[in-house]
């Protein structure tokens, strides 16, 4: 059975209970092993409120998620989590150093069967072109480009199979950006058919860079994009 999707989206729905607005038309959505996604669409059109149900961040109002086929029990959502990675635009890092900030996870009950190991850390690290000196700085010292690589090593190191990026390199300079896209392309690339990610961006060329498949969203309807609007 390899025709079993990731991740199946199965007519998950988000509502707005206090304005009774709806932020996610019901959807169905399929991420298979190997794909790449990336998602575009205006502002406001529902593309975090999509992402963040599928990591399984907020609560659906409607429909489930499927993982390998079965639906995420209660008790297995850290394992899902853990598997199924969020990376928000702008991290959150604990006060400390960014080795500080790599350990953190594995102080957690969900990751009690994994240790920390600093040369894969520093691998990943020079991946995004920091040096040996990277982990050792103060990540209230970093900036928004740093910050971003840092939080990107932490869920990397935890050998996620699937990252769901939600513009993580908006606000970023462009060689800051492109570090965070050779870290998530040598990610994808070291387990042929073993990942796959979704990536949200307002910008055209990295979504092309990002992705084989191109889907949008509009005021929370996700379509797949038209061919002609992956050239504009
Ligand atoms: N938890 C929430 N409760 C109520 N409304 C929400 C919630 N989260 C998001 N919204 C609303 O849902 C709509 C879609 O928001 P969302 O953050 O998904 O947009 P987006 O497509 O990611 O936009 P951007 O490109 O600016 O990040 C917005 O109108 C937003 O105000
Ligand atoms: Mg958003």
């Amino acid at each position: 059975m390899t025709d079993v999707p990731f991740v199946l989206a199965d007519g998950i729905v988000r509502r707005d209970a206090q304005r009774g607005q709806t932020l996610l038309q019901p959807t169905t959505f399929a991420l298979r092993a190997g794909e790449r996604v990336a998602i575009t669409g205006p502002s406001g059109s529902g593309k975090s409120v999509f992402l963040r149900a599928l990591a399984l961040l907020d609560p659906l109002d409607a429909g489930r998620i499927m993982w390998h086929g079965a639906p995420v029990e209660r008790a297995a959502i850290p394992r899902y989590r853990r598997n199924v990675a969020y990376i928000r635009q702008r991290p959150a890092l604990i006060d400390g150093s960014v080795e500080d900030n790599l350990r953190y996870p594995f102080e957690l009950r969900a990751y009690r069967d994994v240790r920390f190991d600093r040369d894969r850390a520093a691998a990943l690290a020079g991946q995004a072109g920091r040096g040996g000196d990277f982990l050792g700085k103060l990540a209230s010292e970093l900036s928004g480009g740093e910050a971003q690589i840092a939080a990107l090593i932490r869920v990397l190191q935890l050998a996620p199979e699937v990252l769901l990026l939600d513009e993580p390199t908006a606000s970023l300079d462009p060689a800051s950006s492109l570090a965070i896209e050779a870290l998530v392309r040598a990610w994808f690339d070291a387990a042929p058919g073993r990942h796959a990610s979704m990536w949200v961006s307002h910008d055209l060329a990295q979504a092309a860079r990002m992705s084989e498949r191109h889907l949008t969203m509009r005021a929370g309807v996700l379509e797949e994009a038209a061919p002609e609007e992956l050239r504009q």
